[in-house]
């Protein structure tokens, strides 16, 4: 969700004639998008911010900005803790970025009310909250689709299909960063997607933190001028009750259906992320019957024990959770099911942690991004659960559960090897030789070679439909950058518990020439 709200912001920006800088040191405006949803992410903010701050205090003229969730949740208290900063920007704000950046530069002293937009609790009162979404909606639908960043070619865009959440799990501040559970109208929906695919984008991801509750009732909200505006999602019991009579509602199976069937020019339709529970058979039968969308769920589980998960607030089951894998792989046996998983919650006793551990061996997890659970401030978690679990018993059991998931990336690659399967190639790597003998592939991807390494051999980096990451040797005679950009069939040799590792089979041919807008 930050990746898109920086690339929004610097289409915004772009647009404005602001160019950007690889190099830090020569901007003149600095941004941080911030995330609050760990602590650790915060530290590395308030170090950088620190480095800005001597640099302005030494007398350079730079204009420092805060966007994101930290200058939501922090907002006045960042600023008076780091007077240097100049703009504080909430999530829920961003169109009013240019205005404050506007207004920074002109006033030399500005006030604390003039350097923010911050939504505060104004997200979550709904008689505002049309306005604040339709100014959002606009920065979305305002985008430009920039297909080189940064010299490099981009071939895979994001689309926001919900914004904030309903859910409160314990733990989270995404509800109080982000807001209410906004949905917004699939026209527009359709529309960016379009846009993107017309300029190039190969693959789109559809983004909310809960994607499968998507559902949008027709005629529920609209403008004055008539066209349909975005509206607060229909919360839980919807899911748990049929369509009532004359009511036109898109559901997130339709959606997809609308955008594969619509837009053919997308390879690839992916989303993130599901929410484990009613995650509805019409999904994994739109997913079934429709080729390009990716079957790749990434579907957190939290953790293995139900006592956590009730005291997390995830409402489902572990068994609920089993469930819902047993009959995506029912209805879709290739997909592939990553997720993330929470260590150390308060209470977590070597039992629960147990029940976790048995999760990721008995389930065929693509991957799990594992956390050491971080007190938020703002979350019920923080008010309610002391956080006694130490940081060592949080460290061993975020190691423990990474080896045993290495073990599970391993087995899920292994039984892809002898396939062939489709691979967006995305970049050309240096490897450095170092097979080992067991046949695996370890490779390290580097932009130079050191000096002290075997001469790099050039292989193609990409992913396949369901997220496994695929490295190839580059054909013989071939110029390998011609390949980046396209999906190419690849049959797969081998594999570890970090990618798989095969061959392209079209190595005779020349490569397929990319479309205009790819190769632009
Ligand atoms: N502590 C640790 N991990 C967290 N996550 C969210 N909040 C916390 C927290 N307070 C993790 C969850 C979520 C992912 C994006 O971040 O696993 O799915
Ligand atoms: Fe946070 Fe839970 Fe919402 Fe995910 S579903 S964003 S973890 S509150």
């Amino acid at each position: 969700m930050n990746e898109l709200d920086s690339e929004l912001v610097r289409g915004q920006l772009s647009a404005l004639g602001y160019t950007f800088s690889d190099n830090p040191d020569a901007a003149q405006v600095v941004l941080f998008n911030t995330c609050s949803v760990r602590e650790h992410a915060e530290s590395k903010v308030y170090s950088r911010l620190g480095i800005v701050g001597q640099r302005k205090l030494a007398g350079e003229n730079i204009l420092l900005g805060v966007l994101g969730c930290m200058a939501e949740r922090d907002g006045l208290a960042l600023l008076r803790r780091f007077p240097q900063v100049d703009i504080m920007c909430g999530p829920g704000e961003l169109d009013k970025l240019p205005a404050l950046i506007d207004a920074a530069r002109r006033c030399e002293v500005a006030t604390a009310a003039e350097r923010t937009a911050l939504a505060g609790d104004r997200t979550r009162r709904s008689a505002v909250l049309s306005a604040v979404q339709d100014d959002l909606e606009n920065l979305d639908l305002s985008r430009a689709f920039d297909p080189i960043v940064a010299g490099r070619s981009v071939f895979a865009a994001q689309v926001r299909i919900t914004r904030g959440c309903n859910k409160f799990c314990t733990y989270c501040v995404v509800p109080n960063t982000r807001g209410a559970e906004v949905h917004r109208p699939p026209d527009h929906i359709v529309d960016e997607c379009r846009k993107l695919a017309d300029s190039g984008a190969l693959e789109i991801t559809l983004l909310g933190q809960t994607v499968n509750h998507y559902r949008y009732e027709h005629g529920a909200a609209v403008t004055i001028s008539g066209r349909e505006a975005p509206q607060i999602g229909p919360g839980l019991a919807a899911f748990r009750t049929a369509i009532p009579a004359g009511k036109r509602v898109t559901t997130f199976a339709q959606l997809l259906r609308r955008i594969h069937d619509e837009i053919p020019s997308i390879a690839r339709l992916r989303f993130v992320t599901s929410y484990p529970r009613d995650f509805g058979r019409d999904i994994l039968e739109t997913m079934r019957d429709c080729p390009r969308i990716c079957r790749y769920l990434h579907a957190p589980a939290q953790s293995g024990s139900d006592r956590i998960l009730k005291l997390m607030n995830r409402g489902y089951t572990r068994s609920q959770y089993e469930a819902f894998a047993a009959e995506a792989l029912e209805i879709l046996p290739d997909a592939t099911i990553a997720g993330d998983f929470i260590v150390g919650f308060p209470t977590e006793t070597d039992q629960d942690f147990e029940a976790s551990c048995d999760l990721v061996r008995k389930l065929p997890f693509k991957n799990n991004y594992i956390f050491k659970y971080s007190p938020r401030p703002g979350t019920v978690a923080i008010e309610r659960f002391t956080d006694d679990i130490s940081n060592e018993v949080k460290k061993l059991r975020n190691n423990v559960l990474l080896n045993l998931q290495t073990e599970t990336s391993a087995r899920v690659h292994a039984a892809w090897v002898g396939r062939t399967v489709d691979v967006l190639i995305e970049e050309v790597c240096t490897r450095r030789d170092t097979q080992p003998a067991t046949g695996g592939v370890e490779l390290r991807w580097q932009t130079k070679a050191s000096k002290n390494e075997t001469t790099p051999a050039t292989t193609l980096r990409g992913r396949t439909a369901g997220d496994l990451i695929v490295s190839m040797n580059t054909p013989s005679g071939s110029n390998p950058s011609d390949f980046v950009g396209t999906i190419m069939p690849v049959r797969l040799q081998n594999s570890s518990s970090l990618l798989l590792h095969g061959g392209l089979t079209t190595h005779l041919v020349a490569p397929p020439k990319r479309t205009a807008h790819a190769s632009k």
